[in-house]
């Protein structure tokens, strides 16, 4: 898959570098696009890097990998949307910042969908600490990855994304459902930041039937 990512940062990065391990083909974008061709030279795999609006233009697959805050602004710089997928993996709540985490009513990613006019937006990839991103087997069990979103055939695409990166997938339904997933992630922080747990933390799903 041809897969863009907005944001530079930790999970920018790290996604893009394990997708293109994995054989998709990348392009980091940046508000200072010499920092995404830099970061695409050091992975290799033939990634590139660009402005946010060149990325959008490139990518099957948008990932938002930009703090919450600058969510709204960075698809704007992203510009035209229309028909791709968006994977929404914006968190609320910045763990640094100690106060009450707060869940959005409604949901980040239904803001996104509002911004992102024509995109097909999918809620994932927010549940996890990029620290295990690169090792999600517990023991003998994979972390689980909850999306959601309206397009199947998006969520199919997103879903095999999820797989690539070793994740147990779960379908969570609708956009709509992001406001129920949406807070799992204030949970991972609350355990792995204030309750001191650490970042070495996923959850898991367990099923005694494979789903559907
Ligand atoms: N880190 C994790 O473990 C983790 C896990 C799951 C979800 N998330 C979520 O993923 C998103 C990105 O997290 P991160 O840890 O990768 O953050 P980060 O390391 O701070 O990187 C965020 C990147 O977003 C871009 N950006 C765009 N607008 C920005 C703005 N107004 N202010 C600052 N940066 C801006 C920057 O890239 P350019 O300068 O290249 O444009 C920056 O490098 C957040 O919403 C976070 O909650 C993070």
């Amino acid at each position: 898959m041809k897969i863009g990512l907005l944001g530079t940062g930790k999970l920018g990065s790290t996604l893009g570098k394990i997708w293109a391990e994995k054989g998709h083909i990348i392009m980091f974008g940046s508000r200072d696009p010499q920092k995404a061709k830099k970061l695409a030279n050091s992975i290799g795999f033939d990634a590139s890097g660009g402005t946010y609006e060149e990325v959008a233009k490139f990518g099957d697959v948008i990932i938002l990998a930009v703090p919450w805050s600058g969510a709204k602004e960075s698809i704007k710089m992203a510009g035209d949307l229309v028909g791709k997928i968006i994977v929404d993996s914006t968190t609320t709540a910045a763990p640094h910042l100690g106060g009450p985490l707060k869940a959005h009513a409604p949901s980040a990613a239904a803001k996104v969908a509002k911004w992102a006019v024509g995109a097909k937006v999918i809620k994932a990839v927010h549940t996890i600490g990029v620290e295990s991103l690169n090792k999600l087997q517990f023991g003998s069990q994979q972390a689980s990855l909850f999306i959601c979103g309206d397009y199947l055939d998006a969520k199919s695409k997103v879903k095999q994304l999820g797989l690539d990166l070793g994740f147990d997938v779960i379908d969570a339904g609708s956009l709509t459902n992001a406001r129920l997933i949406e807070p799992l992630a204030m949970l991972w922080i609350e355990l792995a930041y204030k309750q001191g747990m650490g970042t070495d933390i996923a959850f898991k799903l367990l099923r005694r039937r494979k789903a559907k």
